[in-house]
């Protein structure tokens, strides 16, 4: 019966496309992350010299979105990336702010010639002053997971928190240093001040004389020391950064980020409540090697740990640590000493980009099962960073950057074993609603013609569909 297995047909046709649409509209949502690569303004480096450069107003995704990841390494003209020994990637970070409307900001303007009515900050969360990047890695750009899990992400670009008559921008700043030829490379990567001869600051003024190395003395355009004869061009390169997001709607939680330094100088007090005021982060530190203080009975491990106080509560959704070659890992502690987060380097071991000997090329990253680790307000948390102590090392870093929940999925608050949104829960319900009512639709309508064959010739060819 011809008509009959074509009116069947177009059941079926229409129970696939009806169903088609939903599962997009479905999978659209919860997974349609976009992507975007970018690369920096171009910076030149030859043999020994150092380029920290501050670009403003950089490419971004635009509109309400949350970041999944941002991951960046050095690339050449060519797009090949550059090995870490060649080109020491000291850090990128990259950070938020407001610029009133009209006001034109260039790439290479000088931060300190804005007028303040102009420029807002638009910082991460806390809780160091001076750090107040969205997103920032070093050497271990390469092999390190930025990735923000699901259903969460950071949001940025949402018009209710730009200020009036601004708009939100993005600043770069990309510290390299070129090692090729360097008479010490390690040395020339930590900054050494007697390899870069230096002894006032960028802005002339005098260094402490017990300053050995560190940021101070391997600013913009100062020059390490380099092999005798050593020679090798000038090389143009280029950070490239590749962004991933989705657009924000309901069913994405956004994060807030969360910077703590080792060398953080709070201390409780009577009136203190942890707000980032009162936290003066001096970002690098010292590392004595242990046959200048004697083997010891800690193994030749520096360790340092401090007690922070949380001005927030959350959720720990992701956390990573950062340091400098030497580090042997970092973690995050609760008062009574279970542990809450760690994160370990990885070293190279051969030549190649990703796998540079005696560098850390990544960073572990810790990924809590979101509900599992709760951090309340107040709570205190000891952060760790060690060090080896085999050799003296300057201008070190134990940063701990970490991602923080305001919510969890509504789904897991009532059954901790669906990860899934209240959205998507919804969209699934329509969509079978729909399939089991056109469902209902079709078995009366077979029924209908069914009594109609039968109450024509004969009814057999409906029952061989
Ligand atoms: C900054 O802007 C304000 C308001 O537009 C203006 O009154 C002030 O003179 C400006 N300051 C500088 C240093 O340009
Ligand atoms: C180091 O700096 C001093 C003072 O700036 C200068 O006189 C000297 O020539 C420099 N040495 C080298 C090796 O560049
Ligand atoms: C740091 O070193 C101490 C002492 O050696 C050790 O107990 C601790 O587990 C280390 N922590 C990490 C994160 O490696």
């Amino acid at each position: 019966m011809a008509s009959y297995s074509q009116g069947c047909l177009i059941l079926v046709g229409i129970l696939v496309t009806l169903s088609l649409p939903y599962s997009h509209a479905f999978w659209g949502n919860e997974n349609k992350i976009q992507t975007a690569v970018f690369v920096s303004p171009k910076f030149v480096l030859g043999p020994g010299s150092v380029e920290n450069r501050f670009y403003y107003n950089v490419d971004f995704p635009k509109g309400h979105i949350a970041v999944k990841s941002f991951d960046a390494e050095v690339i050449d003209e060519a797009g090949n990336p550059i090995p870490l020994h060649e080109t020491y990637l000291h850090h990128w970070v990259v950070i938020r702010y407001y610029v009133r409307k009209g006001v034109e900001i260039s790439e290479f303007d000088n931060p300190r010639k804005f007028n303040e009515s102009d420029y807002i900050s638009g910082r991460n969360s806390g809780i160091c002053q001076n750090l107040g990047q969205f997103f920032g890695l070093g050497s271990e750009t390469r092999k390190t997971s930025t990735h923000v899990p699901n259903p969460y992400g950071i949001e940025v670009g949402n018009p209710a928190e730009i200020p009036s008559g601004f708009e939100e921008q993005w600043m770069l700043n990309v510290h390299a240093i070129d090692t090729r030829g360097a008479e010490d490379k390690l040395g020339c990567t930590e900054c050494r001040c007697d390899l870069y001869n230096i002894t006032v600051d960028e802005y002339g003024r005098p260094l402490r004389p017990d300053y050995k190395g560190g940021l101070l003395c391997c600013y913009d355009h100062t020059q390490c020391k380099v092999k005798h004869g050593f020679e090798a061009v000038r090389r143009t390169l280029y950070l490239r950064y590749t962004v991933k997001w989705v657009d924000m709607d309901r069913s994405v939680l956004p994060v807030k980020i969360y910077i703590f330094d080792i060398t953080d100088s709070w201390k409780r007090s009577r009136s203190s409540t942890g707000i980032i005021a009162e936290h003066e982060c001096k970002v690098e530190y010292d590392i004595e090697s242990c046959d200048a203080t004697g083997m010891g009975d800690d193994g030749c491990i520096d360790t340092r740990r401090i007690s922070l106080d949380m001005p927030f509560g959350g959720y720990l959704i992701y956390g990573v640590a950062h340091q400098h070659s030497g580090g042997t890992g970092s973690a995050l502690y609760r008062e009574d000493g279970q542990l809450m987060c760690s994160s370990l380097p990885t070293y190279g071991e051969g030549e190649e980009p990703g796998n540079e000997a005696g560098y850390i090329v990544g960073m572990t990253t810790c990924y809590p099962k979101p509900g599992t680790v709760e951090i309340s307000k107040g709570e205190t948390l000891i952060l760790e960073s060690n060090y080896s102590r085999i050799r003296h090392h300057t201008g070190v870093m134990g940063l701990f950057y970490i991602l923080v929940a305001d919510k969890l999925p509504k789904p897991m608050q009532a059954l901790h074993t669906v990860v899934q949104t209240q959205d998507s829960i919804m969209v699934v319900t329509i969509l079978w609603a729909a399939v089991a009512l056109i469902g209902v639709v079709a078995v009366i309508a077979v029924a209908v013609h069914y009594r109609l064959k039968r109450e024509g010739e004969d009814g057999y060819e409906a029952i061989g569909m």
